[in-house]
């Protein structure tokens, strides 16, 4: 059976590949999503990438209800945002929150998470790997 996962990315990660590559690696994100939809072709895997907090919250509750699982990145929003925090908190699609760089090794601005209550999991510090652990963790189910 073809599961339906969503990725979700927030602000910067649109700059994949060029944002600073020594933390976030030099592959832009669209040629890995390719590599992973080639790895896992009984997955549907759709990706959404936004820049705006609420445009996030608008996609958590438009798939939120009826996809299999949601990955979440949602960057530094991560770091501030109550709303996509109860955002996850209320829909039912289970959400594994994921980060490339191991933010517990960073700032501490960047240890707490307003998402990671209500994630199902977490998984940081893998680069874009971290993706791909994300999306075995649905379907290993
Ligand atoms: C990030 C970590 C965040 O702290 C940062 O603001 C990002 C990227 C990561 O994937 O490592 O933009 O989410």
């Amino acid at each position: 059976m073809n599961q339906k996962i969503v990725i979700i990315n927030g602000p910067n990660l649109n700059l994949l590949g060029h944002r600073e590559p020594d933390i976030y690696g030099d592959q832009n994100f669209e040629s890995y999503l390719s590599q992973l939809q080639a790895l896992y072709p009984n997955v549907a895997l759709s990706f959404f990438q936004s820049n705006i907090e609420g445009e996030i919250i608008d996609q958590l509750q438009a798939v939120g209800f009826d996809c299999d699982g949601i990955i979440l990145n949602a960057a530094a929003y991560t770091h501030t945002s109550v709303g996509i925090g109860d955002a996850v908190r209320a829909i039912s699609t289970p959400v594994v929150e994921v980060h490339l760089s191991n933010t517990l090794s960073r700032e501490e601005f960047r240890h707490h998470s307003f998402i990671a209550p209500h994630a199902k999991g977490v998984i940081i510090g893998f680069g874009l790997l971290s993706y791909e652990l994300a999306l075995r963790s649905f379907i290993s189910e």
